[in-house]
């Protein structure tokens, strides 16, 4: 297991270019479970998630390009699922990414049936996936409970057109119903649906397949089942919770950087959130620069869906306003379970008290460096960034949480100027 020794007090400078969004990928994988033939994805992030989801769509007789020097060199692959087999998500795989449940639309769209393991909880919260069955039941699909697995199947004639309205935004439900959709009989009207940037990027894919989807970008989409999906090439979008976390870093570390490929539009409310902190940002074409001023703000921060600020973002700016002048608070309203980093951050010297779902954090003047655990993905990264602040070493382990979702985050830092050192711990 590697952890990472992290020399506090170095200023960024530099070009970084942003890698395809994660959590845009994940789902067009599953989407290449409808298309009669190959889908071919580009812009494909580097990262251990999508090995998992690549050796789950294995797994089910699909062939796909990815992993080794392909993924690592030419960020793209093809995914061939003509030859789907067998249905089925195994716990082994299952356990390790929640976001495994986004087969289930598409199997039920496809072959009617699927057998996916029930995710377990997740270290920042209870995370059930118990709307994507309420509404996939609404469109025809009958599940039961057997060894820990849900096994589901359609009635003859497979899926059917409803009217759906999820109870809570959710953002890989509305993925996983809407890739159920596209192959359905009839019209399906989904209304509170998640207006995520990642979900508006599945969309795209399934349209370019020959879908049809309208309402993106709103929160009802309007589906009208086609009787096939052809395969299509598709560029993933830029990752902007990446962007934003490098963002955060010149804040902590200093300096000005260049973000290349930046999701501008994605990323409107936390540009806006950033400008208040103080950081002197200015796009430049598909660019943007960011630049530290003498001093960091104190600003709140309330997290909600789309197109509020995003919840994969509070860990990171929490870590910010721990250097801030002035007292903010940070609620959060998305998990129940989302301040494992506050401990953390204390350990650095941060002053933060948690009040309910509000962090209140009044800013110090200085952080010195610590031993540090890494919690969950998005927490190790504020760490990482407070760490860059700190004075002195700090030291992160269980990096592993970081490697899933950031490709080479420790890489990139150190090419804009950070010192950080990759050991085997
Ligand atoms: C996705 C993102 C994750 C992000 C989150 C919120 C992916 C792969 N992951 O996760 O990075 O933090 O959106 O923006 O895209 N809920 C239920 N029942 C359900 C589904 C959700 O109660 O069936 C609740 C969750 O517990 C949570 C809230 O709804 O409190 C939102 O969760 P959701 O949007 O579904 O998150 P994910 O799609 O899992």
């Amino acid at each position: 297991m590697d952890k990472l020794i992290i020399e506090g007090g170095q200023p960024l400078a530099g070009r970084v270019r942003i890698s395809g969004a994660k959590n845009a990928a994940l789902p067009l994988m599953a989407a290449a479970i409808l298309p009669e033939e190959p889908l071919k994805l580009t812009n494909l992030p580097a990262l251990g998630d999508l090995l998992t989801m690549a050796k789950l769509l294995r797994f089910m007789g699909g062939r796909v390009s990815l992993g080794g020097s392909r993924l690592i060199d030419e960020n793209q692959a093809e995914l061939d699922l003509t030859g789907l087999n067998r249905p089925e998500a195994p716990h082994e795989m299952v356990k390790t990414m929640r976001a495994s449940a986004l087969v289930l639309g598409p199997l039920l769209a496809r072959l009617g049936r699927a057998k996916v393991s029930m995710p377990g909880g997740c270290a920042i919260g209870v995370r059930p996936i118990d709307l994507h069955l309420k509404a996939l039941r609404a469109m025809g699909a009958v599940f039961d409970l057997s060894g820990g697995d849900i096994v589901a199947r359609t009635g003859r004639g497979g899926l059917k057109g409803a009217e759906i309205r999820f109870d809570t935004v959710t953002v890989t439900g509305t993925e996983n119903l809407m890739m159920a959709a596209v192959l359905a009989k009839g019209r399906t009207v989904i209304a509170n649906a998640a207006r995520e940037p990642e979900v508006t990027d599945t969309a795209q894919a399934l349209l370019a397949m020959g879908a049809k989807i309208e309402g993106l970008d709103t929160d009802v989409l309007t589906i009208d089942g086609v009787s096939s999906l052809s395969g299509t090439s598709y560029r993933v979008m830029p990752d902007r919770i990446e962007a934003g976390t490098f963002m955060a870093a010149v804040a902590l570390a200093g300096g000005e950087i260049i973000l290349e490929d930046f999701p501008h539009d994605a990323l409107a409310t936390v540009v806006a959130k950033f400008r208040e902190t103080g950081l002197d940002i200015t796009p430049i074409g598909t660019d943007l620069n960011v630049k530290a001023r003498e001093s960091l703000w104190a600003s709140d921060v309330t997290t909600q869906t789309y197109p509020g600020f995003p919840t994969d973002m509070q860990a990171q700016f929490m870590a910010m306003m721990t250097a801030a002048q002035g007292t903010s608070l940070i609620t959060e309203t998305i998990f129940e379970n989302r301040f494992m980093h506050v401990s953390e951050l204390r350990r650095l010297g941060a002053d933060i008290t948690l009040e309910g779902r509000t962090a209140v954090v009044k800013g110090v003047p200085t952080l010195s460096g610590a031993p540090l655990t890494a919690s969950d993905l998005r927490a190790s990264a504020g760490l990482v960034l407070a760490a860059l602040a700190a004075r002195g070493e700090s030291q992160l382990l269980r990096v592993y949480h970081l490697d899933r979702g950031y490709e080479g985050l420790d890489r990139k830092l150190n090419n804009l100027g950070a010192v950080i050192r990759r050991v085997r711990a």
